[in-house]
């Protein structure tokens, strides 16, 4: 292996696996190990898998095709080429993936990732590693916290780690064993890691969890704290003044963060918390512990505690047995909620999940047509959303420069992408701004003064004229 040694880790997924892949390079630090921009230039490969979904786990053997070309032609150069499997596919098929792929050394799963330097000493002599087992230990308690330097290179805003695995068992999903049974961080490891990302500069954190709002981490009193109760303390960290979390379920919105809603202002009012389908039969089907009526009354009550609460969700179409009654339920709960955003799947069949067993599966062509129609609502339901912010004024965090000279880019409370005329010196201030209109993926806005005026002069020359000041 050359002097300076490289590792390229590709993620899939969601922002577990984000969250998991920063974690990965930074326990991979300490050891002389630094971030390669790509494949090539790397001495070690990781591909961070996701296997919710059919075509998310395919996706792995066809890199893995692309890694086997990539090794030959190191290997011609006398250059050599680790390359490991993690994540859910790795934890979910193990020796499968050694077997069937040669080119891997190692697959390891989530609750590895603190092993992987002396995973990595172990394929020194040309031994393959699987390690996939749920060790005892907390990798949390081991995995390295992100060093200051690379939290500001990483920006604004940052994902941490609450909670992780699930206990709830849908009948579609394969989380549960993939992630484990549900466990929740400590708090006070929590606040720390929250301190030292504000510290660096980050002004919004992301707290992550499959089931985030189960979320029940011990506090330094010795009592199980909610999610609530932590978001609370989140946000008397001073620089820290946003505050997410995502994925909720709907059985978990307790009273307390709920009421967390209502007091924190931290707390941004964009909530995404997946229904999956509005027919109670196929709710009762996948096992999801609650009605269309019950996640209605919900979304009553999270209104009445925080009126300007933006709603996403999560659907599937085509679960076994799905009528087009049915799919129509779905449709028309859509219509109900009025969400800002959300996501739709085709079902997938994931082996040892229960509802894969079920003999009614249905055509795919069906499934295709379902998702298209359920994409136009749920798209119709964006722009409507999107064009209610027109007019308004709104604090903006200003995350980057605009694609233009002269602009900058940022956030809206609700997630949507901003842009607007400004000087690079908005970078990580949050600011009000009027939005203007909605483009294709963003919605344009003017900088304005906490009165709503517009600032004025434009503040910004083009930078080409700027350049030369
Ligand atoms: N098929 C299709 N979509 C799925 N999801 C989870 N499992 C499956 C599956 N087997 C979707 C759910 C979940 C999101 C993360 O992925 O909507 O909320
Ligand atoms: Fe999967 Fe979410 Fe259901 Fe848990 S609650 S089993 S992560 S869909």
């Amino acid at each position: 292996m050359s002097e300076t040694k490289k590792v390229f880790i590709k993620t899939y997924g969601c922002q577990m696996n984000v969250y998991d892949s920063e974690r990965m390079a930074d326990t991979l630090a300490p050891q002389g190990w630094r971030e390669a921009e790509t494949a090539e230039d790397a001495d070690l490969v990781i591909l961070n898998t996701c296997h919710i979904r059919e075509k998310a786990s395919e996706k792995v053997y066809s890199e893995l095709g692309r890694m086997r070309v990539l090794k030959a032609e190191k290997a011609e150069r006398g250059e050599k080429l680790l390359v490991g499997v993690a994540g859910c596919v790795a934890q979910a098929e193990g020796r499968e993936i050694a077997r069937r792929a040669p080119v891997v050394d190692m697959v390891f799963g989530p609750q590895s990732y603190h092993h992987l330097p002396s995973l990595i000493e172990r394929t020194g002599n040309g031994a393959r590693v699987v390690e996939t087992e749920f060790p005892i230990e907390d990798k949390f308690d081991h995995l390295a916290p992100p060093s200051r330097e690379k939290t500001i290179a990483r920006g604004l805003t940052a994902f941490l780690t609450v909670q992780e695995g699930c206990d709830k068992f849908c009948t579609f999903c394969v989380v549960p064993y993939t992630r484990g049974a549900e466990s929740s961080r400590p708090v006070g490891r929590i606040l720390a890691e929250a301190r030292r990302l504000a510290e660096a500069g980050v002004r919004e954190v992301t707290l992550l969890g499959q089931n985030v709002n189960g979320f029940h981490g011990e506090g330094p009193d010795g009592a199980a704290w909610g999610l609530g109760r932590l978001c609370r303390a989140l946000a008397e960290i001073p620089g820290l003044d946003r505050i997410r979390y995502t994925t909720s379920h709907p059985r978990d919105m307790s009273d307390d963060l709920l009421a967390a809603h209502r007091d924190l202002p931290q707390l941004m009012p964009w909530l995404h918390l997946p229904v999956q389908s509005g027919s109670d039969r196929i709710l009762a089907a996948m096992n999801r512990r609650h009605t269309r009526d019950d996640y209605l009354r919900l979304i009553d009550r999270i209104r009445a505690a925080r009126p300007d609460i933006a709603m996403s969700g999560d659907f599937i179409v085509g679960f076994p047995g799905e009528t087009e009654e049915d799919f129509r339920a779905t449709l028309s709960l859509v219509e109900e909620v009025g969400y800002a955003s959300a996501f739709s799947f085709k079902y997938s069949a994931r082996p040892g999940t229960p509802a894969a067993a079920e003999a009614e599966q249905i055509d795919e062509a069906e499934k295709i047509e379902r998702l298209a129609r359920l994409q136009a609502a749920i798209d119709s339901e964006t722009r409507a959303f999107n064009l209610s912010r027109v007019g308004m004024t709104m604090d903006v965090l200003i995350e980057k420069p605009g694609r233009r000279a002269g602009q900058m880019a940022g956030r809206s409370p609700w997630l949507q992408a901003v842009h607007l005329e400004g000087a690079a010196d908005l970078l990580g201030r949050i600011v009000p701004v009027r939005v203007d209109a909605v483009g294709p993926n963003s919605l344009a806005a003017t900088l304005v003064d906490a009165a709503g005026s517009v600032v004025a002069p434009p503040l910004v020359q083009p930078a080409s004229v700027g350049a030369a000041t």
